[in-house]
């Protein structure tokens, strides 16, 4: 029997094409604290019916206590190390949608490191998002600053450049997480697909040009 084409029914394959194209890479989150990753992270994996981590929470179950007291007791370049192999390891585990620490994408060992196991997405948002977000949350060892959005906006500056080098950027702002989740599943379709949204329910091949 011919299926009927819903819209439900396109954006299924659409996802399995993805998950197929992947095959055992993952799809990695980066960009700065509050920008989304988690939330947009876990969204996307179940989408595309794989398995959410999220780097920090790696971290602390791996050194038995929280990125905090990470910090405090051990400094931050303790932190950075731990964090670097924490994340190959889990890239080693793919294919999983992967939420990182805005730090990780910095250190070029692990920018590489996703590079060839990974299709990496920055999750790009304005420092008024930012600050928005952040400001619920006081667990964020960087930003215990006397002025904490003079910091984000040092670190957007430093950051940005690196952000740029992922494969894909999608713009985190204040609409249903949903869309956001839609543009990633978009975006990633186009990469490793090679075709766009619009040419869903055309019949397209996704392996012949799925290079990536
Ligand atoms: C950090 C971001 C945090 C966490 C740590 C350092 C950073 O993660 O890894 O506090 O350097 O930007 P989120 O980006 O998930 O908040």
């Amino acid at each position: 029997m011919p299926e009927t084409v819903s819209p439900a029914s396109t954006s299924t394959s659409q996802d399995a094409e993805i998950a197929a194209a992947l095959g055992t890479r993952s799809v990695v989150l980066v960009g700065m604290m509050g920008a989304g990753k988690s939330t947009i992270g876990r969204r996307l994996s179940a989408r595309l019916r794989l398995q959410f981590l999220d780097a920090d929470a790696e971290i602390e179950a791996a050194a038995g206590m929280s990125i905090p007291d990470i910090f405090e007791t051990h400094g931050e370049p303790h932190f950075r190390d731990g964090e670097a192999r924490v994340i190959a390891r889990l890239l080693d585990g793919g294919p999983v949608v992967l939420a990182t620490g805005g730090g990780a994408f910095m250190r070029e060992e692990t920018r590489s490191r996703i590079r060839g196991k990974a299709v990496s997405i920055w999750l790009k948002a304005d420092a008024d998002i930012i600050m928005r977000r952040v400001k619920r949350r006081a667990d964020r060892p960087l930003l215990q600053t006397e002025d904490p959005a003079a910091t984000v906006d040092r670190l957007i500056e430093q950051r940005e450049p690196v952000y740029r080098q992922a494969d894909l950027t999608i713009w985190s702002r204040d609409v249903p997480h949903e869309k956001i989740v839609d543009e990633c599943v978009d975006a990633l379709h186009g990469f490793l697909c090679g075709a766009s949204a619009a040419s869903v329910g055309q019949t397209t091949s996704s392996t012949m040009d799925a290079t990536r």
